[in-house]
C-alpha cells in the first residue's frame, strides 16, 4: 500500500519542487497539502501551492493556515525567492481557491483519524504543526514519522551565523514540535549544501527533460542568484526537495538519534536547532540527518519530472 503524506509548506520556490516530487511519484499518496506563512506571505504560498498543484494534474486538497508565526511577526524571505516566491518569472499566480478548513485543523483530523499511518513532511515555519499540537497534544503519539526541513544541522545558518530560516522564523513553534514526543528527523540545511546544490549543468539536464522541469528550474530564478552571492554556492540548492526525497524513501539517508531542541527568543541563537551529538544529556528525543545520497535524491527528482 502506498505511503500516506501530509505536507505542511510555505510555498515558494524550493517548496513547489518538493511538491511535485511527492505529488508525481506513484510510491506515495498525499492526503492533504497545509500551507503556512513563511517564505512569502500566506496569500501568496497558497496560492503557489495550488498552481503547482494543478500543474501536476493533482486534485488534492489544499488548506490555509497560520498567516504569521504562534508569537512573532512574519518576516518573510523574499529577497531569496521572489516577491511572488517563485523567482518574479511571471506566471499566473491568483485567483485559485483553497479548500475549507484550518490546516491545524486539518492536520489533526487526518492525524488522529489514521493512527501511525500518516508521514507529516514539513517544508516550512512549524507555526500550523505547533498549533495543532497546541491543541490536541495527542497527534504527537499518533503520527507515524514527521521529517522536518529545518535547522542548520552541522553547518552554518542561511538567514544568520547560526540559524536556518524555517526555524528561525518560528523558532517557539520549532521547540513545541520537537519537545512534543512526535518521532522526528530533520533534515538540515547542511543536507542541502553539501547533497542539493545545483550549478548549471545539472540545472541544464533537469531543465531539458520537459515542461515540468523547465518549471522547477525556472521558478529558481531569484534563488540562483542569492545563492551565489550570499551563500556561496555554484548554483541554488533545494533544501525542501532534499527533505522530501528523505521522507518518500528514508533509506536513502544516514541519521543519527539525539537530543535535540531549538533556542528560542531573539538573540544571536535565535532559531538554533541544538543538537547533543555527543550524547552528553543521553535522552534521545529525534534524529537527523548526516548524509543524503545525491544520486538517489537527484533520481527521485528526474522521476518525477520526466515521468
Ligand atoms: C528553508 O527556508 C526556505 O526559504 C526554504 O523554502 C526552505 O524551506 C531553507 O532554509
Ligand atoms: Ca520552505
Amino acid at each position: 500500500m502506498s505511503r500516506r503524506l501530509v505536507i505542511d509548506t510555505d510555498t515558494a520556490s524550493d517548496d513547489a519542487v518538493a511538491l511535485v516530487m511527492a505529488l508525481r511519484n506513484p510510491a506515495v499518496t498525499v492526503d492533504a497539502i497545509t500551507v503556512v506563512a513563511g517564505n512569502v506571505p500566506l496569500d501568496l504560498a497558497v496560492q503557489n501551492a495550488l498552481y503547482t498543484r494543478d500543474l501536476c494534474g493533482s486534485a488534492v486538497p489544499v488548506y490555509a493556515g497560520r498567516d504569521a508565526p504562534l508569537m512573532r511577526a512574519l518576516e518573510t524571505a523574499q529577497f531569496v525567492h521572489g516577491n511572488d516566491g517563485m523567482g518574479d518569472i511571471g506566471l499566473p499566480l491568483s485567483g485559485r481557491t483553497p479548500n475549507e478548513g484550518h490546516a491545524a485543523d486539518v492536520l489533526i483530523e487526518t492525524v488522529m483519524g489514521s493512527p501511525g499511518e500518516i508521514t507529516l513532511v514539513t517544508l516550512g515555519p512549524l507555526s500550523n504543526v505547533a498549533t495543532a499540537l497546541l491543541r490536541e497534544p495527542q497527534i504527537a503519539n499518533a503520527v507515524g514519522h514527521c521529517f522536518i526541513m529545518g535547522g542548520a544541522g552541522a553547518g552554518p545558518g542561511n538567514v544568520s551565523a547560526l540559524a536556518e530560516f524555517n526555524f528561525w522564523a518560528d523558532p517557539e513553534a520549532a521547540r513545541v514540535v520537537v519537545r512534543s514526543g512526535m518521532p522526528f528527523t530533520l533534515v538540515g540545511w547542511d543536507m542541502s549544501v553539501r547533497h542539493a546544490t545545483f550549478g548549471p549543468d545539472d540545472a541544464a539536464r533537469i531543465r531539458s527533460l520537459g515542461p515540468l522541469g523547465e518549471f522547477c528550474i525556472d521558478i529558481q530564478a531569484v534563488v540562483d542568484d542569492y545563492a551565489r552571492t550570499q551563500s556561496h554556492l555554484i548554483g541554488f540548492d533545494l533544501p525542501d526537495p532534499i527533505a522530501m526525497a528523505v521522507a518518500i524513501d528514508p533509506g536513502i539517508a544516514t541519521v543519527e538519534a539525539h537530543h535535540i531542541d531549538v533556542m528560542i527568543g531573539d538573540g544571536e541563537g535565535r532559531g538554533k536547532d541544538i543538537i547533543d551529538w555527543l550524547d552528553t544529556r543521553r535522552r534521545d528525543n529525534g534524529s537527523v540527518a548526516t548524509h543524503v545520497v545525491r544520486e538517489a535524491f537527484v533520481t527521485l527528482l528526474t522521476e518525477a519530472v520526466a515521468g
